[in-house]
């Protein structure tokens, strides 16, 4: 399976920094093919980031979106909004939406099946809080986010959405997970998919990880079997260290 490594601006680079990132980005990983990059800037640098990434071997993404289509929802962002910015995936259910605006398993399952119905591709975001974790509730959390978050999704939607397993206590903190500890989970999460769906989806959908990868920690999480790929916060915000993280063979 081709891995995954998607760039999390958050909210972060106005217009001005987000095009000079992109062009410097852009050469650097200019001659790899063995991994879909993805970047995900924010609403407002979504389509001239589009405009520069055309033709290149990166694709675009947004954070966020709204699960209607149109109509008075004042201050959100719909699914064709996105296509229409050129973009081909959307995170979903980041653990810092869940935490500062109040997103539900329920929401979000929402979003992803207006996602799928415009053809954008999820990035699915599941993960424990430390306070879970220390209470060893952690596979009990990610099995109900998991099942929430995809009911009534069924094989063909399954197909297109990627899963990151992000650990609240490993984002922005410098603490990654190890490599056995995220591999437990993302071994778990491996076991529930062919439990809801078939061998098929649960052999071939991405989980890829999240939660202060850097440079110096990527090559040791990707060796392990069940880890396809990254989502990178801090250290997607800066050319040198995103492009040395796509540079993982
Ligand atoms: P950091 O890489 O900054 O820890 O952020 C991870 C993350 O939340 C990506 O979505």
């Amino acid at each position: 399976m081709k891995p995954l490594i998607a760039a999390n601006w958050k909210m972060n680079k106005d217009i001005k920094e987000s095009v000079s990132l992109i062009n410097k980005f852009e050469i650097l990983i200019k001659n790899i093919k063995n991994v879909e990059i993805v970047v995900c800037p924010p609403f407002t640098s979504l389509n001239e980031v589009n405009k520069l990434i055309k033709g290149s071997n990166i694709d675009l993404g947004a954070q966020n979106m709204y699960f209607e289509e149109k109509g008075a929802f004042t201050g959100e962002i719909s699914p064709l909004m996105l296509k229409d910015a050129g973009c081909e995936y959307v995170i979903l259910g980041h653990s810092e939406r869940r935490q500062c605006f109040n997103e539900t398993n329920e929401l979000i399952n929402k979003k992803i099946k207006a996602a799928l119905k415009n053809k954008l591709k999820p990035i699915l975001c599941i993960g424990e809080t430390l306070e879970q974790r220390e209470k060893n509730e952690t596979m009990k959390t990610i099995e109900n986010q998991l099942i929430n978050c995809l009911n009534n999704i069924n094989e063909k939607g399954m197909k297109n959405i990627s899963v990151a397993y992000e650990p609240v206590w490993a984002i922005g903190t410098g603490k990654n997970a190890t490599p056995q500890q995220a591999e437990e989970v993302h071994k778990f999460i491996r076991k529930l998919l062919l439990k809801i769906y078939n061998k098929n989806i649960a052999e071939n959908t991405r989980i890829i990880y999240g939660g202060s990868v850097k440079p110096s920690n990527i090559k040791e999480l990707m060796k392990m079997e069940n880890i396809n790929g990254a989502l990178v916060g801090g250290a997607s915000l800066d050319a040198e260290s995103f492009g040395e993280l796509c540079n993982i063979k």
